[in-house]
């Protein structure tokens, strides 16, 4: 979509860019966290269309003030859905994360399928789609995001909508193995195959849908090209291709390179003065595999005691989704488990792991990710995982190395400059921390430059062009 493109970009999400919060009486605007946030904001400051989604509060504040001002500010408009407490504990907390966020990411045994979670998701897709449908004009391109909002399009087509309709997934797709245990796959699939354009992070995740919806849709036919396949039945075409998302580059670099950043940056170095900085970034999310990343590190330091006092892992968690009792757990288990290696490795004026349970703002993020020689990104599952395309776009001295999960969407376009490892296998990631502690110089550079090189080219811009010329 170019600037001159007249139609406007409608992204629905179910998180806005903002958080609206009562603190001490006065409502305020917090940041929203997260991924899709990261991506989407400039993207949306570049068009100046709107952006429509969940404020994080009901129908008591203050919105339209808050979010005129919000307007004025960014430049582009804001349309809120709030949602009553129950509405959130059971559409959002419920069928989205209890549901769709465990099977999406291959973790049948944490899904619950509970129909009064569903009859909820069902209900916000329609209120959803009811605000959608009110705000947009004749011309304008309607781009709905992510799993929480898989029925939209369908709503959308009932209220007599028109308009263009596109869907991207932020997360994985399911195999048909792991699809086929949703009670209600049947209007999941039916619903996604009501928008013009379906969109995933990878082309596994394409295949995955490629074949659950041939297997359980009789009669649809699939035509594959390249770029895209197009699904047909009697009445209509659904394109659906591989788009895997990105950052602002040139924002993330050009603010690493400022002079605030690189202060922080040297502050942080003479704190571990004489170690090297091995750094994990991650919202609180059992799929980040942040206790597997701790076990991988103690044993590196049983395997390889060259690397004590020399190495230390500064773990920092971003609280998400705090109502959700397996992230509640989570919690209490890092807690645990960076006490015990502590205390089972630590000595007098080394701490083997730093742990911070909170959310940076960007001058301290890109400060941590420039002072960090390796960055170590585990999940064990992701969509694509953007904390490992932020880290290669602030490294501007090209001097990091990215250790960096097999299983995480990013790993199909950073494979080859990262060590890829498998989560799972602690052995092989602990082997994976030393190769890039002992990692020379001019192997780490020319490793870091073809990462860069790669997400400078495919950054989130080039990610919307090419999404909306697939249309
Ligand atoms: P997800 O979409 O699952 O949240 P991503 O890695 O794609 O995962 O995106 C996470 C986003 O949240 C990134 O933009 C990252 O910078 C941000 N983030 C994660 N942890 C923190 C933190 N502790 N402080 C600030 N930002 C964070
Ligand atoms: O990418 C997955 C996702 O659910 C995004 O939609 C969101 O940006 C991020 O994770 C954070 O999750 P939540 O909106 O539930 O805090």
């Amino acid at each position: 979509m170019s600037n001159k493109d007249s139609r406007r970009l409608i992204a629905v999400s179910n998180r806005l860019p903002i958080v609206v919060k009562e603190e001490d009486g006065r409502w305020q605007l917090a940041a929203g966290a997260g991924g899709l946030v990261t991506a989407l904001s400039p993207v949306l400051k570049r068009h100046r269309g709107m952006w429509i989604g969940w404020p994080g509060c009901d129908e008591a504040a203050p919105l339209e003030e808050l979010v005129a001002r919000f307007a004025e500010q960014e430049g582009y408009r804001l349309g809120t859905v709030p949602l009553t407490q129950e509405e959130v504990e059971d559409y959002y907390e419920g069928f989205s994360n209890m549901t769709l966020w465990p099977l999406f990411h291959d973790l049948l045994g944490l899904c619950q399928f509970n129909a009064q979670h569903w009859r909820a998701y069902v209900e916000v897709n329609r209120r959803f789609a009811e605000v959608t449908a009110k705000k947009i004009a004749r011309e304008d391109l309607v781009w709905v995001q992510d799993y929480q909002l898989m029925l939209m399009g369908g709503r959308l087509r009932e209220l007599g909508v028109k308009n263009p309709l596109a869907f991207f997934l932020h997360i994985p797709f399911p195999s048909l193995d792991l699809f086929r245990r949703l009670p209600w796959k049947m209007e999941i699939l039916r619903g996604l195959l009501e928008f013009d354009l379906v969109g995933f992070q990878t082309l596994r995740d394409r295949r995955n849908f490629v074949a659950c919806a041939r297997e359980l849709i009789p009669g649809l036919r699939a035509e594959v090209h390249r770029r895209t396949t197009v699904l047909r039945d009697e009445e209509r075409a659904v394109r659906v291709g591989h788009f895997p998302i990105s950052i602002d580059f040139g924002e993330f670099n050009n603010q690493a390179r400022g002079r605030e950043v690189a202060d922080a940056a040297w502050y942080l170095h003479e704190k571990f003065a004489n170690r090297q900085l091995l750094l994990g970034v991650d919202r609180l999310d059992y799929t980040k595999g942040i206790p597997e990343r701790l076990l991988a590190f103690e044993r590196a330091l049983e395997l390889y005691p060259e690397l004590h006092g020399k190495l230390s892992l500064l773990q920092i968690v971003v609280p998400s989704r705090t109502q959700v009792p397996e992230y509640q757990s989570l919690k209490e288990q890092l807690d645990q488990l960076a006490g015990r290696i502590n205390g089972r490795f630590g000595e007098p004026g080394w701490i083997p792991i730093h742990y911070m349970f909170r959310s940076l703002d960007r001058v301290q993020l890109l400060a941590h990710y420039r002072a960090a020689e390796i960055a170590l990104i585990t999940p064990l599952r992701d969509g694509m995982n953007l904390v490992a395309k932020e880290y290669c776009a602030a490294s501007v001295d090209n001097n990091g190395v990215l250790i960096l999960s097999e299983f995480a969407g990013a790993a199909e376009e950073l494979g080859k400059g990262a060590l890829l490892v498998n989560p799972y296998d602690l052995d092989g990631t602990a082997e994976a921390i030393r190769r890039a502690y002992t990692m020379e110089q001019g192997e780490r550079q020319r490793r870091m430059r073809m990462l860069r090189a790669s997400i400078q080219r495919n950054n989130v811009h080039r990610w919307v062009d090419y999404f909306v010329n697939s249309l």
